[in-house]
């Protein structure tokens, strides 16, 4: 059965679809069957494996949560293998409107992901930067959640605001759901500023932060416009080994099995 993930985090522009493209393509790589959801009308995920928008324009996510079509049918595969994803586009922004009247409308997503489990090893869900009913789908139906932060500026705040939504929803709605780790991006080890806001992270939510830091890499700001994964794009840069090393720590955590681990250790480390 599939693990879902959701990658959150209300503050826009911190690395979500980059870190969800990614690290779902390095899971690939590894033999794990990936499913990408773009759960964020942006339809940004799309874009970054190099879809055609004009290609699931009658069926995508929208249709999947509004019950028009099986989540199957709304389904593509991408340039690698092993990692399908299920586009979105900005007629989902309607969904939040026209979901409301309907019953159990915040476990429509979790309800969709039924018949897809026992296709893939992970399903990740990149969220779009706002805490509404698009997100706490993803989080009523995520057994975890990752919350990638920029190092860029103090971001207590707005990380405080999300952790007691998803206290609200674990009290609530899905009470299983964990933490699976806090995700330094754009880190940058020259800027002081950087290493401030990282150290203070990993200080304050001690153990939740993971142990790669994602560098801010100029490669992997370029890939997306070529509309591939940076393993595609440049499997040489700071940015492929980052998501690479990203990638280890989720199976090492997850206990993969012998036999998948021999191709995971010749992954990359990265720490700082
Ligand atoms: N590590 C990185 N190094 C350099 N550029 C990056 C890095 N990560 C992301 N970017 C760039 O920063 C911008 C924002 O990244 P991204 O789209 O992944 O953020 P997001 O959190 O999904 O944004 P939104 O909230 O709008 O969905 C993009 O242009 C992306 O290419
Ligand atoms: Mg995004």
């Amino acid at each position: 059965m599939a693990k879902i993930i959701a990658l959150t985090n209300q503050k826009g522009g911190v690395g979500k679809t980059t870190s969800t493209v990614n690290l779902g393509a390095c899971l690939a790589v590894a033999e794990k069957k990936t499913l990408i959801i773009d759960l964020d009308p942006q339809g940004n995920a799309g874009v970054a494996l190099g879809l055609d928008k004009t290609t699931y324009a009658d069926k995508n996510i929208y249709h999947a949560l509004i019950g028009k079509i099986p989540i199957k049918e709304a389904i593509v595969k991408t340039e690698l293998k092993n990692l399908d994803l299920c586009p979105s586009d900005n007629n989902l922004i309607g969904a939040e409107i026209e979901l409301v009247s309907e019953m159990a409308r915040e476990k429509k997503l979790k309800a969709a992901l039924v018949d897809v489990l026992d296709d893939y090893d992970y399903i990740l869900i990149d969220c779009q930067p706002t805490l509404g009913l698009l997100t706490i789908n993803a989080l009523n139906a995520a057994d975890s959640y990752i919350v990638p932060m920029a190092a860029e500026f103090l971001p207590m705040e707005g990380l405080s605001q999300l952790l007691n939504t998803i206290k609200l929803i674990k009290a609530s709605l899905n009470p299983d759901i964990y933490l699976e780790g806090i995700l330094i991006t754009m880190y940058d080890a020259r800027n002081n500023l950087c290493k401030q806001v990282a150290s203070e992270v990993t200080s304050h939510f001690e153990g939740s932060v993971f142990k790669t830091f994602i560098p801010r890499n100029v490669k992997l700001s370029e890939c997306p416009s070529y509309g591939k994964p940076i393993i595609l794009y440049d499997i040489e840069s700071k940015g492929s080994a980052a998501y690479f090393s990203l990638a280890k720590e989720i199976l090492l955590k997850d206990n993969v099995s012998n036999l998948d681990s021999s191709l995971i250790s010749s992954f990359p480390e990265v720490t700082v």
